[in-house]
Formats: structure tokens, C-alpha cells, sequence
């Protein structure tokens, strides 16, 4: 696992805008896995601006979005699909076609697993997985638990992480209680993975991560196991490290 300290999320968010942006002019037809959350906003930043400035084009790039909330609709304001138009897809000149995201109004949560499953399978895997991490480690939503999943699935999230989210949201109690997640499988079987971690919130899942025994009671550390994996993040977040 590669290690790059930033001084700060400004610098961590050019690091990583950086990375993606070489995956992108070496394979424009790249597949990127894509993460939400607040880290990586800067790193969409970057890109846009990389895009705006003519440095990288997005139209024959093909996405796949790590998770969403099951509940919410495309279009509502705290879904990662209007999430990520907001942050990256409205900004450049991605096709909307060649982006993909869990239906979080799948009517059927097994069958939506399954179809996500094609859909990574079809694009031919993702070639750059971008992740950011929770407070507890996890990563998409794979929450702590007993045993690694392998696909897609449908996640209860815990309390921590829905309190950790519940600043989007008017209330803890608008925040949608389960969501569908890549499992860490189809993460580790990314051919490259660059995880952002930016303040002192995250240093003890960075620690863990970088340092820890690889479990699924810290899903993050089955990075270890990854022969492309980057972790790009500030020195708050590697303060204990
Ligand atoms: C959510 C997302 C994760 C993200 C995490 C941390 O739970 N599902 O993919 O890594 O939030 O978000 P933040 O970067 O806002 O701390």
C-alpha cells in the first residue's frame, strides 16, 4: 500500500485530481469507480478544472458509483446520483449513459444487487477505484461486520454512520437506514484503488487501515491485500501513523 502524505485537504484533493486525471490520458475510455461523501468533492474539483482547462476529456469515460441510499430517489437533493451530477457530471462532458449508480427505488433488493453486478461485470471491472473512509473504517458501505461481502449488497447502516451523515439531512432521522454497496469483492478486484482520507476524524481508521490486522471489523483494511492501492491523505488524518 502507497502512502502519500498532503499537507492539507487543498493539496490531498490536487494529489488525487492528479492520479485520475493521468488514469483518464492514459485510457480514455477508463472505468472509474466513483465515491461520494464530502473528501473527494475537491478532488471532483480538480477534475472539473483539469476538463475546463482542456487538459482531459470525460466522453468516452464510464463510471460506476460505489453505493446509494435505498429510499431515495434520483432526484432527491441527499441521493449520491444527484450527488454526483452535482459535484462532477453536470461540470464536464461526461454522457450520462456511461455513468452508472444503484437504484436506491429498486423495488426488488436482490435483483438490483444482481443487476449492478452485470453492469460492473459488462463495463469489463473498474480500472481506478476512488474511495473515500468513514469514521469506522468502512468503505462504499461496507459497514464493520463478521465477514467481508464479496458483491453488491444491501447494508444496514450503523448508527455511527448515519449520525456521522446526518449533517446532510434536516434530522438523524431522515437518514435513510439501509443502502445498497459494492461489497469489498468487487472493490479489491479494482485494477488500481485510491482512497482520500482528510482530519483528524478519520486518523484512527487511517491507522487501522495502513497498520492494522486485515478485518472485516475495519473493512478499509482489506486494502492491505491490494497490489495497486494509494492512500492519498492529510496530516491530520495520518497523525497517528
Ligand atoms: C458515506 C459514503 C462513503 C464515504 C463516507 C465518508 O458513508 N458512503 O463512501 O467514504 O460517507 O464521507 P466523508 O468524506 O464525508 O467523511
Amino acid at each position: 500500500m502507497r502512502v502519500i502524505r498532503a499537507k492539507d485537504y487543498e493539496e490531498l484533493s490536487d494529489i488525487a485530481a492528479r492520479i485520475i486525471a493521468a488514469q483518464i490520458i492514459l485510457k480514455p475510455n477508463a472505468v472509474l469507480g466513483l465515491a461520494t461523501g464530502s473528501t473527494p468533492i475537491g478532488t471532483y474539483q480538480g477534475l472539473i478544472r483539469r476538463f475546463k482547462d482542456g487538459k482531459i476529456s470525460f466522453s468516452n469515460v464510464r463510471t460506476a458509483n460505489l453505493d446509494e441510499y435505498k429510499g431515495l430517489r434520483a432526484d432527491h437533493d441527499q441521493s449520491y446520483a444527484y450527488f454526483m451530477r452535482d459535484n462532477l457530471f453536470d461540470h464536464v462532458d461526461i454522457k450520462p449513459e456511461n455513468t452508472n449508480i444503484p437504484n436506491g427505488m429498486a423495488e426488488n433488493d436482490a435483483k438490483e444487487c444482481e443487476r449492478y453486478d452485470c453492469v460492473v461485470k459488462e463495463l469489463g471491472g473498474v480500472d481506478l477505484q476512488l474511495l473515500g473512509i468513514g469514521k469506522n473504517g468502512h468503505i462504499g458501505f461496507n459497514e464493520p461486520a463478521d465477514a467481508f461481502q464479496n458483491g453488491t449488497y444491501c447494508v444496514k447502516l450503523t448508527d455511527s454512520t448515519i449520525q456521522a451523515n446526518a449533517r446532510f439531512f434536516a434530522s438523524a432521522d431522515e437518514v435513510p437506514k439501509y443502502a445498497f454497496s459494492m461489497g469489498c469483492g468487487t472493490i479489491l478486484a479494482a485494477k488500481s484503488v485510491l482512497l482520500v482520507a482528510s482530519g483528524k476524524d478519520k486518523a484512527d481508521a487511517i491507522y487501522k487501515t495502513i497498520h492494522g490486522p486485515i478485518t472485516p471489523q475495519v473493512p478499509a483494511s482489506i486494502l492491505q491485500f491490494h497490489p495497486d492501492a494509494t492512500i492519498v491523505a492529510d496530516e491530520e488524518a495520518l497523525s497517528l501513523c
